[in-house]
This record gives structure tokens, C-alpha cells and sequence, in this order.
């Protein structure tokens, strides 16, 4: 019995401490992956003061989906809180001691356009490969508009503390880890200055950008949106083909499709789109017009949510 006992004794120690070195080993991979030290060039911009420019700011923060996940307020969201994965959600962006109280503009565009943080490691789930895109005017109106946030009561997420559960999901999804798997920061180290919006087809393409997000890099749609859990439709003129440009301007201003459906704002932010100008919104209808048909081949049945 004795025998027995310590034999099982030596097989559970040895199955343990496996389990241990394998857990170190992952550790460090982790920590040599996501937490590595990444020297970067970050382009200088001058940060308009302006109320247009900070009125425009704020359309835009919804537009590229800042809201969607640091909160309406941009005071942050906590997204996990659990023993095994630690604590995170997107940071509070507002000014203050609860936010970015230390931030320089450095650090803002370092953030959106290279995924990383004052201390230059990445930041996990920062999409920030789908900011580099944004020209001077743009990026500049977002940052202008952050800095004059209210600064928020509440303290954002306490980012610091996390677990294997997490590591895993930030290692095995290129999302997880824009600085690192996404962005070619050599590449990006200068701030576009954008098609000059004479240029209609440019200028719609360049604003039909945060569209891809939703509705997939080709616009033809998507079969599943996983944060929002619904699929996108086809905005190609294989579904808006026999729509009017009337048809598109009152889609995005009031939500309201031809068939009589209203597009539900929690799954596309049209109110914010809808501030845009006329000249903007006709240059992504012109732009939109101008893109092949695409009819992908396993092309979704798309029933509005609305109806
Ligand atoms: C898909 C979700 C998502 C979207 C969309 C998003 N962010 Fe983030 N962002 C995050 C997460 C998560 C973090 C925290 C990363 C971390 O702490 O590792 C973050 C971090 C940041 C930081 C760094 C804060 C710090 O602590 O240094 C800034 C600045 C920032 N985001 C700005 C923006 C701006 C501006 C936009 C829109 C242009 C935006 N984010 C859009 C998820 C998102
Ligand atoms: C956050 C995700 C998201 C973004 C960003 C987004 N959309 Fe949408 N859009 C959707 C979803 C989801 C629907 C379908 C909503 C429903 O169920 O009715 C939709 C519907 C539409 C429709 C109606 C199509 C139809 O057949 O009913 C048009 C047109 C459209 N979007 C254009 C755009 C344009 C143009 C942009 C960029 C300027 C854009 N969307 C950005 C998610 C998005």
C-alpha cells in the first residue's frame, strides 16, 4: 500500500511539474512576444485647437468605432475580470487623472497609428492597423477632440494583471496583437495627407474606409460580424444597384432602407455617418457605385434586423 502510495506520489509530482515547466515556458513567450519593447519612428503632427476641428473629431470618433469599444463616453470599458485571464478592457481615453492625464501627442498618435503604448509595448486589441489610413486632418480632429474630453469620474480598467487564458487569446489572434503581427511600422512612419476632396472617387474611397470594418474589405459583406454577432450586408452594386443616391443619403440620415427598414444604430453608427457632408456622403455613393459587383460565391441571404 505504502509502494503504491509513493509511486503515485512520483507520477503526480512528475505530471505537475510538467504542467509547470510548460506553463513557464508559455510565460515566456509571452512575455517575449507581447510584452517586448518595440523603438519606433513616430511622425510629428500639429493638433488643431479649433471647434470645427474638434466638432469633426467627435463625428469621427464614432465613424471609426472608438465608441464601440472604449464606451460612448470614452471613459473605457472593462471587458474581462477573471482568475485565469486577469483584468482588461480598453483604456479610459479622456484627459485626467482616471485617463490619459500624462499623454503627449506623441503618445496619442504612437497609440492609434502604431498600437503602442507610452512605454512603447504593444497594446492588445488596439486595432490600430485600421488607423494608419487616417490622413493629417483626420487623425488630428480625433486627437483634438480626445484632448478636450470632460475627464471621467470613473477609473478605466485596471490594465496590468493578466493570466494564461488571456495570453492565449491574444497570441493565437493577429488582432490580439496589432504592433506585432499587423502593422509594418516602417511603412506607416508617415501620416498620409489623403486624396484632396476635388478628387470625388479618391475622396469616396478614402472615406469609405471604416466602412470595410463592417461590411468586409471588398464591401461584398460578411456572413458573421462576430462583436456584433449579425452579418453585414453586400453594399456593392450587386445589393445597392437599383438604389438612388436619395435612397443612399436617407439610409445614412435617417436609417431608413427602401424597404421601408430601419438600419438599428447599436449595429452601424449611420447617425454619426449621417453628419457627414453632402459632398462626403456623395463621394462614398459615387465610390460605392464605381465598385464591381462582387457576388461572393457564398453570397448570404441578408435579411434587415429591422424587419
Ligand atoms: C476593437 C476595440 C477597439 C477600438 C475600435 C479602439 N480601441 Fe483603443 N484600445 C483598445 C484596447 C483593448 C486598448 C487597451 C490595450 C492595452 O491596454 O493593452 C486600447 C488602447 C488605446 C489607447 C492607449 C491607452 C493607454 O493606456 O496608453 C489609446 C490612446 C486608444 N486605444 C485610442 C483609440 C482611438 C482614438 C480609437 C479610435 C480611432 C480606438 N482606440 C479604437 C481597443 C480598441
Ligand atoms: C459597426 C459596423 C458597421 C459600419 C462601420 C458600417 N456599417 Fe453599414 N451596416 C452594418 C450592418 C450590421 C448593417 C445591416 C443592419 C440591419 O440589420 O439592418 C448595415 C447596413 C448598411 C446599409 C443598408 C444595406 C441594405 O441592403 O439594407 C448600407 C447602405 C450601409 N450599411 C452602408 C455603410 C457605409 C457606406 C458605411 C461606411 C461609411 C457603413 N455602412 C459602415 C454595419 C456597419
Amino acid at each position: 500500500m505504502n509502494k503504491f502510495l509513493k509511486w503515485l506520489g512520483i507520477l503526480l509530482g512528475g505530471i505537475l511539474g510538467i504542467a509547470l515547466i510548460g506553463l513557464l515556458g508559455y510565460y515566456i513567450y509571452w512575455v517575449t512576444q507581447a510584452n517586448q519593447t518595440m523603438e519606433v519612428e513616430v511622425a510629428t503632427l500639429e493638433i488643431p485647437t479649433d471647434q470645427a476641428s474638434i466638432e469633426r473629431g467627435k463625428i469621427l470618433v464614432n465613424i471609426v468605432r472608438c465608441t464601440e469599444c472604449h464606451g460612448k463616453d470614452l471613459g473605457g470599458l472593462l471587458w474581462a475580470d477573471h482568475w485565469l485571464a486577469g483584468t482588461f478592457g480598453p483604456t479610459n481615453l479622456t484627459p485626467g487623472e482616471n485617463g490619459l492625464e500624462n499623454y503627449t501627442d506623441e503618445d496619442y498618435i504612437r497609440a492609434i497609428r502604431h498600437g503602442l503604448g507610452q512605454d512603447n509595448k504593444p497594446l492588445y486589441y488596439m486595432p490600430s492597423n485600421f488607423y494608419d489610413d487616417l490622413n493629417e486632418q483626420d487623425l488630428g480632429d480625433i486627437i483634438a477632440y480626445l484632448k478636450t474630453l470632460p475627464p471621467s469620474e470613473e477609473p478605466g480598467p485596471p490594465n496590468g494583471r493578466t493570466g494564461p487564458l488571456f495570453w492565449q487569446f491574444v497570441l493565437e489572434n493577429p488582432q490580439g496583437l496589432p504592433a506585432v503581427k499587423m502593422i509594418d511600422h516602417e511603412a506607416v512612419k508617415e501620416i498620409p495627407v489623403g486624396p484632396d476632396p476635388s478628387d470625388t472617387l479618391a475622396y469616396g474611397a478614402y472615406l469609405s474606409l471604416p466602412c470595410k470594418s463592417c461590411h468586409g474589405d471588398d464591401f461584398a459583406g460578411v456572413p458573421l460580424l462576430e462583436r456584433l454577432r449579425v452579418p453585414s450586408p453586400n453594399i456593392t452594386p450587386y445589393n445597392l444597384g437599383d438604389w438612388t443616391e436619395e435612397d443612399f443619403f436617407t439610409a445614412m440620415r435617417e436609417g431608413e432602407v427602401p424597404d421601408g427598414t430601419f438600419i438599428p444604430q447599436s449595429l452601424m453608427p449611420w447617425l454619426a455617418i449621417g453628419q457627414l457632408t453632402d459632398d462626403e456622403l456623395h463621394a462614398i455613393w459615387v465610390y460605392l457605385q464605381s465598385l464591381p459587383p462582387v457576388a461572393p460565391e457564398d453570397a448570404i441571404e441578408f435579411q434587415n434586423a429591422g424587419e
